[in-house]
């Protein structure tokens, strides 16, 4: 297999092979480090970044489930003045692309951290409009089409790197959200966020998480995931980087032939620390079996 043979370019940016971390999954890489070598992932996706240090909901905010987990983290974070000091040095040490993940109550907040980090060193923005967890903020703007287009398009103004937009599943039709945030500028999408979802603990009576309610994401909301991209390929005309559930090569490559350009790996990373190098290698297995001479070849061919 010749050596570009599974790169792919997102928004201008070229990834060595098509595997990237869901932001919230791999921190900033350093504990995967330890068991990993970061230099092989396509890129990493990071913990989302807000303007300034967010200390995220009360506790308990992991619950396990029946094929996956729900997460009520409330996008705890240290700032983006600390991400640029402390994550970005680090993460520059690897042969890999740096995406980061931003996110705000605000549309004024949004702007701000993609002011601070217009002139950082890294490669391309995911604007989160689909965390579940905050009362302001995330999905609030990932449901309405207006309000998404319109927090696309203000914080484009400020951005010098491509901006991914981040959907939720949690609407009827994420097409039209995607449609919006294309309108708005967005220069890439990725998708799926996190399912609302809940756990009861019936010996206490009452909810797992302290939240109540949480994002649900895992093995088990695959083929939900599957499905919007799907949809959404067929709607829009920007790369799409899928995720939801993914957990080894051949999940990485239904997504690719649903129309997705490049993949993320998010709850997986928890259960197997190496689900990263595991998916690449499984992709690049597939495409020798099948002969597969470029990644190109099988993306978005389901009619
Ligand atoms: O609560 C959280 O930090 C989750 C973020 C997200 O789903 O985007």
């Amino acid at each position: 297999m010749h050596n570009k043979a599974m790169s792919v370019t997102i928004a201008g940016v070229e990834m060595k092979n098509p595997v990237t971390t869901a932001s919230g999954t791999f921190g900033s890489g350093k504990e995967f480090g330890e068991f990993i070598d970061l230099n092989q992932l396509g890129a990493i996706t990071v913990k989302g970044v807000a303007s300034i240090p967010w200390k995220g909901n009360d506790t308990p905010r992991i619950a396990e489930t029946y094929g996956g987990m729900l997460n009520s983290v409330g996008l705890q974070n240290p700032g983006a003045e600390y991400f640029i000091q402390n994550d970005i040095p680090f993460l520059r040490q690897y042969d890999t692309k740096i995406i980061v993940n931003i996110c705000g109550h605000t549309i004024e907040e949004y702007c701000e951290v993609a002011e601070k980090l217009a002139d950082a060193d890294i490669d391309l923005l995911e604007l989160n409009i689909s965390c579940p967890n905050v009362t302001a903020g995330g999905i609030t703007f990932g449901t309405e089409p207006k309000m998404a287009e319109k927090v696309v398009s203000e914080v484009k103004k400020y951005t010098k790197q491509p901006l991914i937009v981040k959907l939720t599943p949690n609407v009827t039709d994420i097409t039209e959200i995607a449609k919006a945030a294309v309108c708005g500028g967005a220069d890439a999408l990725s998708l799926i966020n996190t399912l609302q979802g809940m756990r009861i603990d019936i010996h206490n009576k009452k909810t797992i998480l302290a939240n109540k309610i949480g994002g649900f994401s895992g093995p088990a909301i695959k083929p939900v995931a599957l499905r919007m991209v799907y949809q959404t390929a067929k709607a829009v005309d920007v790369p799409i980087i899928g995720m939801g559930g993914i957990s080894n090569g051949e999940d990485a490559i239904e997504f690719i032939m649903a129309g997705a350009t490049a993949v993320a790996i998010g709850t997986a990373n928890f259960f197997n620390p190496m689900a990263t190098i595991e998916t690449i290698d499984g992709i690049q297995k597939y495409m020798q079996q099948y002969h597969i001479d470029n990644i190109d070849d099988i993306r978005g061919i389901i009619d």
